[in-house]
């Protein structure tokens, strides 16, 4: 291949030949993906032995690079596509999204304000629109922006919830959620400076629920102490058990004591769309603002995250800033500058690969993909219940199911059994063969499958159930 580098070019038979070889690996990868072992596993030392150098003053051939990155790169990353990744929240993408990321790219497009392109800013609202229609927030008055993630979506929120409902002073307010909820919403509150003396996590029930006598208890108590209750997060979907906050009710609390109502459904609102899942997000619709993920459950690659809120006039009222450089690109007030919307300026079009795969699929494919996920994790449920080796930890809940190995006429103690279940664990990650890896429920160490990916089949499963059973069977002590 020539270059043309005091450009930074290459030529275009050669873009062609690069491209191709781009497109035929990441085919070759779909493809093959069930055939190859999803983990993979590396030491510092082990990775700089590949990679470590000084940055090169002379190019090589693109050929060679490329062939580099396909052969070291790519292969010491885990799959989280892949079937057998179960582990933390998948991310099962799709191949037209990938596409769309790849135009998206290719023509470097400036997701941030509406003169710079129309069309972006265009596709981000109606594609927005969609999803304030799915989740039954309001159409004209609603609004959102797509950010890198859920931790950013989370971050949008609190950040917006904070400026409506504090104004400048936050020294008094105090914001609830629960033990469940996910991390990445302590972090933004801390990246916000409240001190830890404003935040207050409240215990979950048995179901892992918000404890919601607990959470009043506790706001009157914060009145009481003249503080400021202003936000409270609750979690349709956890990342541990999948469970889904009592939304309606919360929703009434918030009313009642004009507090600000987040509902992070980063892991599980996307279930909206089955039947299911429909049932279980009840109440999701009366939220101030709610964390979508795309890039979970919405079968989206990385990055995508999404924040809807109920009146987009919160969004802009937070995030508008005037600085006289972007004097000409401000437009008319119908036409939305994103970056006025939330922490980013220069953005990149994410609504691209959102747009084209529901264009692509249509929206019936995806409510289908998200239907197989939740019926597979109930029969993987019925499975480990009639094995008799496996105890379920807590039901198959919007595709998550936690167990633990605790085989019946075995009497073993609490402290063995978290032993076997960490030791299966990370036999099976060692073996590379699955991505599967612990949480702890009620202070026991169990098993969590997280069974989001379309093209994980029952079998799938079963062969990891036993590959498990095998690694039991082993354990030193058995
Ligand atoms: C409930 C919940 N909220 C937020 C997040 C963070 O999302 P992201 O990893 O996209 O930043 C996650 C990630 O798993 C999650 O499960």
């Amino acid at each position: 291949m020539k270059r043309n580098p005091s450009k930074l070019e290459l030529s275009s038979e050669d873009m062609k030949t690069y491209g191709y070889q781009v497109v035929d690996a990441i085919v070759e990868h779909f493809d093959s993906q069930k055939n190859k072992l999803p983990v993979a596993m590396g030491s510092r030392e082990e990775m700089d032995s590949l990679f470590l150098e000084e940055a090169p003053e002379k190019g090589t051939s693109p050929d060679k690079v490329i062939d580099f990155v396909l052969e070291k790169v790519m292969t010491n990353s885990t799959d989280m596509s892949h079937p057998k990744s179960y582990s933390f929240v998948p991310g099962p993408s799709n191949y037209v999204s990938v596409m769309a990321d790849t135009l998206a790219t290719g023509f470097n497009i400036f997701s941030g304000g509406w003169v710079a392109s129309p069309a972006a800013a265009e596709l981000e609202i109606i594609t927005i629109q969609w999803l304030l229609k799915i989740f039954g927030f309001p159409q004209k008055k609603g609004g959102g922006i797509f950010t890198s993630g859920g931790s950013m979506a989370n971050l949008t929120a609190i950040t917006t919830a904070r400026k409506v409902k504090c104004g400048e002073d936050f020294s008094k307010a105090v914001i609830y959620l629960s033990d469940q909820a996910h991390s990445s919403n302590i972090k933004a509150i801390q990246v916000l400076g409240f001190k830890k003396e404003q935040i207050r996590i409240i215990p979950t029930d048995i179901e892992f629920k918000f404890a919601i006598n607990k959470l009043k208890n506790c706001i009157a108590k914060d009145r009481l102490e003249g503080l400021h209750p202003f936000c409270l997060i609750a979690t349709s979907g956890t990342t541990n058990t999948g469970t889904v906050d009592q939304l309606s009710d919360l929703a009434k609390i918030c009313k009642k004591e004009d507090i600000w109502f987040h509902i992070d459904g980063a892991y599980g609102a996307a279930a909206i769309l089955s039947p299911k899942g429909k049932q279980l997000m009840k109440g999701i619709e009366k939220a101030d603002s709610l964390t979508v993920d795309p890039h979970k459950w919405f079968f989206q690659p990385y990055e995508m995250g999404c924040l809807l809120v109920r009146n987009h006039k919160h969004l802009s009222h937070t995030f508008t800033e005037k600085p006289e450089y972007l004097r000409d690109i401000e437009g008319n007030t119908s036409e939305i500058n994103f970056y006025d919307h939330g922490i980013q300026l220069t953005r990149r079009f994410r609504a691209l690969k959102f747009y084209m795969s529901i264009k692509t699929f249509g929206l019936q494919e995806f409510r289908n993909a998200i239907s197989y996920n939740i019926d597979l994790a109930e029969e993987v449920e019925s499975i480990l219940r009639k094995s008799g080796k496996w105890e379920v930890v807590f039901p198959a809940t919007l595709a998550v199911i936690n167990f633990r190995y605790n085989p019946i006429g075995k009497k073993y103690s609490q402290k063995k059994l978290d032993e076997i279940n960490q030791y299966i664990s990370e036999k099976v990650v060692s073996s590379r063969k699955a991505l599967l890896v612990t949480t702890i429920l009620h202070s026991q160490i169990v098993l969590r499958m997280c069974l989001i990916n379309p093209r994980t089949t029952l079998d799938d499963v079963k062969e990891t159930l036993a590959l498990c059973e095998g690694f039991a069977q082993d354990y030193p002590d058995n």
